[in-house]
């Protein structure tokens, strides 16, 4: 069995191991649609799921023919993350610049709608061979130029209830037959939940739970895969909250981070132990307890530390 935590294997060498009799999880019928955010539209919708207003184009003729009002959202179907191969395009010129750019091999063009909402927020679902599934709570995702910055678990949708949301999750785990961890983000908008896109492996938006649920995503992801029973993903306190280190003017992480702990002991700090460019993901910090304002102004100030924009 082999499994991996990284959304951009190539999907022949997946099938390549299907072929020779090896499971693969998450397999290759899956992962595609978290690889292609084109075919992952088109499979959604055809399943009744909600998706924003888009289409292939392959001219800024045709973004502008696009019947949604400007600012419209372009994107290379493939290749993209942490908000690279996203683009919010205000004219035809702005397009046209846009996609003057090559796209990666076999990627196409999309144009979106510019969806209106109100918060962003993710589900995670863990899946089992046998079809063993589980849930984590909604949470809030805030993105700042496209990359994740911070994360508030629980967090309840404001146009439908946080068990809709988890059922939504299920219900495209189970559609697509993905086999491990599933994180679905989406837009809460005033007509309801819509679908931005799937990745199918621990996400960013669950490392809250490494301290803050009983059973990690992480430790789910394994146990799914190996066809285990899945462990709660129920939250052990009131709220978590999640502030992603982003890589700033500091090349060593650990000098700071020994301030950081002395300063607020109660933090759980995580460095990646990767090389800091400025904006790369980096680690982590995660805060435990009842007043998301605090647990916010502790995490933010732990990570505005790593990222040299405070020296205190
Ligand atoms: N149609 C849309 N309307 C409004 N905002 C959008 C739209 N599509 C994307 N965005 C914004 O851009 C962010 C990044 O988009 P998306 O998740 O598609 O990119 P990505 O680079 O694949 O991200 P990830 O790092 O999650 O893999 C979204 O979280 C959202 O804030
Ligand atoms: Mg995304």
């Amino acid at each position: 069995m082999v499994t991996f935590d990284h959304e951009h294997v190539p999907l022949a060498i997946v099938e390549a191991l299907e072929a020779d009799g090896v499971a693969v999880y998450p397999g290759s019928a899956a992962l595609q649609f978290a690889q292609d955010k084109a075919a992952m539209r088109t499979r959604l919708a055809d399943a009744g799921f909600p998706v924003p207003r888009w289409q292939v184009v392959q001219t800024s003729d045709e973004v502008d023919a696009f019947d949604t009002p400007w600012p419209k959202v372009l994107k290379a179907s493939k290749g993209g993350y942490d908000g690279k191969g996203v683009w919010i395009v205000d004219s035809l010129e702005q397009a046209a610049d846009v996609m003057s750019h090559d796209l990666g091999p076999g990627a196409v063009w999309m144009v979106e709608e510019m969806v209106d909402f109100r918060q962003e927020i993710a589900v995670q679902v863990a899946r089992s061979p046998h079809g063993q599934a589980v849930a984590y709570p909604p949470v809030r995702t805030v993105q700042v130029d496209g990359i994740c910055v911070e994360v508030v678990a629980p967090a309840e949708p404001t146009s439908v209830s946080s068990a809709q949301a988890e059922a939504l999750a299920l219900g495209i785990a189970k559609e697509l037959g993905v086999i491990g961890m599933l994180a679905v983000e989406l837009f809460d908008t005033d007509a309801g939940l819509v679908i931005n896109e799937l990745a199918m492996r621990p996400h960013n938006s669950g490392h809250w739970s490494i301290e803050g649920a009983y059973t990690s995503q992480f430790e789910n992801h394994l146990r799914a895969v190996l066809d285990w029973p899945l462990g709660d993903p129920r939250p052990r306190q009131h709220r978590a909250v999640m502030v992603n280190i982003l890589g700033g003017p500091i090349a060593d992480l650990h000098v700071a981070f020994k301030h950081v702990m002395a300063r607020d002991p109660g933090l759980k700090i995580h460095l990646y132990g990767k090389e800091v460019r400025l904006g790369r993901k980096v680690g982590h910090v995660t805060a435990l307890g009842d007043d998301e304002g605090e647990l916010l102004d502790r995490a933010r100030h732990a990570a505005d530390y790593f990222q040299g924009v405070i020296d205190e």
